[in-house]
């Protein structure tokens, strides 16, 4: 852009605040360390009017949400660790991921899904530890039902995940129900699939009473399953993820290809395709995988060839502390030596800027 007049250069950067702002989904600012456990709903930058008011209503489930916001980005990062996208964010920028979700692309997919998937999890889990005044266990879950195995009666604390679902709903979603453009249907669908993918992870833990553990009284409640369930499942559906276009009313998605499949509630929708995230680019929000550490031994996402698109790679040896020589001594304790070893390590090498002008 350095080519353009001081004036235009101006008026577009400002263009493109007020877009990034659109579609930041600035909630997400809510758990950086700086707002300090003290919520301020009036200084969180890009809540929509509606999600100020939640937050002033509810700051104890701001407080939730904030904590759930670290819980899900190292989730997503844990998903995409060997992926030359690998879910980082950027610091002091209120996006929290930077301009990489303005596309409305496969990953933004995602993110927009296990954010979702997040609150409904972090609020869930705060409900059932008391934290909070206006939910607790799921007090649905009385009297006696059955399963495969019989007959039990509810007991202790049912996670009341409706409860995290509606409330999720009514706050991320706040943003996306102002607009009502394609891609706040495309972020509706996939906060949608987030919020459900913690649902199905609902499991039945029970307990056995009776005569020496006979088992003829079981009590039972629904626990919600480690949280990287839900993390590995969205990815499983980031896989299989569906490219739509918005059908001719605009009141939903038709696939892009005739060959692929309609997409369900619980699939993730996406309409563009991705930048490949090779090389440093602003625009796109990419920050490329220079410097990125790859595996020399994968044939995967991970291997050299792939992570450093095929500009090649450098290697660095590195010492690293491991514990060896283990002993067994009776009884019972195991004694180790440090030991010094070292390690050849992969790091992808940088565009050269000759390779640049070949390009352009
Ligand atoms: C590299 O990839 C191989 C093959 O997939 C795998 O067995 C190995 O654990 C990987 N190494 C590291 C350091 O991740």
């Amino acid at each position: 852009m350095n080519f353009l007049p001081s004036g235009i250069s101006f008026v577009l950067s400002l263009f493109i605040c007020w877009f990034t702002s659109r579609v930041g989904s600035s909630w997400w600012y809510m758990g950086r360390p700086t707002l300090g456990s003290q919520v301020m709903c009036d200084n969180i930058p890009g809540l929509v009017n509606k999600q100020r008011q939640l937050c002033h209503q509810h700051p104890n489930m701001m407080q939730s949400i904030g904590v759930g916001i670290t819980e899900w980005i190292r989730e997503c990062q844990h998903q995409f660790q060997h992926h030359r996208w690998n879910c980082n964010t950027m610091a002091r920028d209120h996006t929290l991921f930077g301009r990489v979700l303005l596309r409305s692309s496969r990953e933004a997919a995602f993110v927009y899904a296990i954010s979702s998937a997040g609150v409904v999890y972090s609020l869930t889990r705060a409900c059932s530890q008391g934290e909070l005044e206006s939910c607790s266990c799921d007090p649905k879950k009385k009297g006696s039902s059955r399963d495969s195995k019989g007959t039990f009666d509810w007991g202790g604390c049912s996670d009341n995940i409706d409860y995290g679902i509606q409330f999720a709903q009514a706050f991320v979603d706040a943003r996306e129900r102002k607009e009502r453009d394609a891609r706040a249907l495309m972020n509706l669908h996939n906060n949608r699939a987030g919020r459900k993918a913690v649902k199905r992870f609902l499991k039945l833990e029970c307990k056995c009473h009776g005569v020496s553990g006979s088992c003829t009284v079981r009590t039972c409640w629904l626990a919600m399953a480690d949280f990287r369930k839900t993390g590995d499942y969205l990815r499983r559906k980031y896989n299989g993820a569906i490219q739509v276009v918005m059908n001719q009313y605009g009141t939903g998605f038709t696939v892009a290809y005739k060959k692929f499949k309609k997409p369900t509630k619980n699939d993730l929708v996406y309409f563009e395709n991705s930048p490949d995230y090779c090389i440093r680019d602003h625009e796109a929000g990419s920050l490329g995988t220079a410097g990125r550490i790859c595996n020399l031994t994968s044939r995967g996402v991970d291997s050299c060839e792939v992570m450093c698109c095929g500009r090649g790679y450098d290697t660095a040896s590195v010492s690293r502390m491991t514990q060896c020589e283990c002993k067994f001594h009776w009884c019972c304790a195991v004694h180790c030596k440090d030991c010094h070893e070292v390690v050849d390590v992969q790091t992808c090498k940088a565009l050269k800027n000759t390779d640049w002008l070949d390009q352009t």
